[in-house]
């Protein structure tokens, strides 16, 4: 299936890699502007990810920020708005894990993912709201974590069943300029986020699978290109489940 974007300005956070990187570009094949957003690291990885991602682009723009940082986001969305005229499609994707038990959890390692998980999740849409045009578009990334709890994850299934919440309330508010608020829970993708589980979670996971595999970043990116469509104006508040049966 393959949509028009055409004349539509479009913003994927965390897009230098994963998920985030595949749905840009497929915006882009769609004929959207497209921003790259990176977050600085120390040894520079992100920026060399986003600028090789954004050599695949047509005509990108290519901004740093930590969307944790409710300024840094502002600045990121003026500039937008200064460059792009407005913005029409925001995918909040960025995300970070800090797996844990509670016993063992620390405050700082609880609230860095609540940070940029679903605080830095509010800041864009809030941030964005000014700038965002009548029909746009927000998609933001929750987790099956977020509706089942997964052990281990207490901030990340928080901060996940946190972003479900706020999708709906902005949904609500946001219908008046006939903009869409959706969430995708997607289940195990295959990334750079699950590279590094444990054999014995995987094979557990995947015991819970009906479909029996990982999924890929195809198949988010299809979900999200489908809920940033035309087609999909007449779906708001809900969560698309990519779980392959996971959670049903
Ligand atoms: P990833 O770790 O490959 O990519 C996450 C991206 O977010 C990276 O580009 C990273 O630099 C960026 N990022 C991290 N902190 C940031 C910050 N403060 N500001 C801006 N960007 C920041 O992960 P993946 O797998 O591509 O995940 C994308 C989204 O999908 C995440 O929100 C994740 O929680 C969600 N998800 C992933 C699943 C999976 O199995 N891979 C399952 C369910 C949800």
């Amino acid at each position: 299936m393959s949509y028009d974007f055409s004349g539509k300005v479009a913003l994927v956070t965390g897009s230098s890699r994963g998920i985030g990187a595949g749905i840009i570009q497929a915006l882009n094949a769609g004929g959207a502007r497209c921003i790259v957003n990176f977050v600085a690291d120390p040894q520079g990885r992100n920026e060399e990810d986003a600028r090789k991602v954004a050599e695949t682009l047509q005509d990108p723009l290519v901004i740093e920020c930590n969307v944790g940082e409710a300024s840094q986001v502002e600045a990121m969305m003026r500039r937008i708005a200064e460059e792009c005229g407005g913005l029409d499609i925001l995918v909040n994707n960025a995300g970070i894990l800090r797996d844990r038990t509670i016993k063992k959890m620390t405050t700082e390692e609880w609230e860095s993912v609540l940070r940029v998980n679903l605080t830095g999740t509010f800041h864009c849409i809030q941030q964005a709201q000014p700038f965002l045009r009548p029909e746009g578009r927000i998609v933001s990334l929750a987790s099956v974590s977020g509706q089942l709890g997964l052990f281990g994850q207490a901030n990340y299934a928080a901060s996940k069943a946190g972003i479900i919440a706020l999708t709906k309330v902005t949904a609500r508010e946001f219908a008046r300029q006939r903009i869409t608020v959706n969430a995708i829970a997607p289940g195990f993708i295959q990334t750079e986020m699950t590279r590094d589980l444990p054999e014995e979670v995987v094979k557990k996971a995947l015991a819970d699978v009906p479909l029996g595999h990982f999924g890929e970043i195809a198949d988010v990116v299809n979900t999200a290109l489908f809920l940033c469509s035309q087609d999909a104006r007449y779906i708001t508040g809900q969560v698309l489940n990519v779980n392959g049966g996971f959670f049903m």
